[in-house]
């Protein structure tokens, strides 16, 4: 049986809104970052808008051929803002570190899992795709592991991390302690979920380091974007 002219020409609409009105709408109110603000949106994940434009400016905004790290990239929301940002600029590495396994913290899991059923193709090869169709597969490497793993034998100086992998108390700060030390004098951390809130337990590890790390006299121009923390370090 075929559609019902309603849902048809609701289809149509969603179809126009989503791929012409979208887009140039953000062009106009983000400029170059708008195109890549407009991919983002279709991909699903976790960062609002404001966060969006705050984390792909801080990018856009870095020195030449800066080392940018993300922990916790699921499938390329965010990824396609650090990207698209460092290519609109023309220099840098993108480097996105994911199991890409829907693994986490206890809270976190269910709710990669009902994501990752909406497609039957592996976290990994969907996050490819979305970075494939934004035209950045060059600006990206994919680390197929945690970030401890990856972690423990990084040794890069890192103009901007972007921490939003486990959100435990535990794996949140174990992945701070492997890569915030190589965070460069004068970089980024960026660290999502850290909002003044109630955490469901087990869900609250960045909110934790912020309380706790992301201050005087380590870090300086400490702010925050709805869920999102942004601080350079001293
Ligand atoms: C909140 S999602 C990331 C969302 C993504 N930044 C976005 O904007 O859509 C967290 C991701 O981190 C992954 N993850 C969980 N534990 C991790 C760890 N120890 N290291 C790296 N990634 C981890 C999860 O499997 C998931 O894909």
């Amino acid at each position: 049986m075929g559609l019902a002219p309603e849902s048809l020409v609701k289809r149509a609409k969603r179809r126009i809104r989503s791929y012409t009105i979208l887009p140039l709408t953000y062009r106009l109110k983000y400029g170059d970052l708008g195109k890549y603000l407009a991919y983002s949106c279709y991909i699903p994940g976790w960062v609002q808008e404001n966060e969006s434009v705050a984390l792909a400016q801080a990018v856009y905004s870095l020195p030449p051929n800066p080392v940018v790290v993300e922990v916790g990239s699921f499938v390329g929301k965010s990824a396609v803002l650090l990207a698209g940002a460092r290519k609109l600029q023309g220099s840098g590495h993108v480097h996105c570190i994911d199991p890409f396994d829907a693994s986490g913290d206890e809270f976190s899991v269910p709710f990669y899992l009902r994501v990752a059923k909406r497609r039957r193709i592996p976290l990994d090869q969907w996050f490819a795709e979305n970075i494939a169709r934004a035209g950045l597969t060059d600006w990206v490497k994919a680390h197929k592991a945690t970030g401890q793993e990856v972690g423990k034998t990084w040794s890069t100086p890192i103009d901007l991390l972007y921490l939003d992998g486990d959100q435990s108390p535990v794996g949140a700060r174990e992945t701070y302690e492997f890569f915030a030390p190589h965070v460069k004098s004068g970089g980024m951390i960026v660290l999502h979920n850290t909002a003044e809130r109630e955490y469901d337990p087990g869900h609250d590890g960045h909110y934790r380091i912020c309380q706790e790390s992301i201050r005087q006299p380590d870090y300086t121009d400490v702010y925050r974007v709805d869920m999102m923390t942004f601080a350079h370090k001293v």
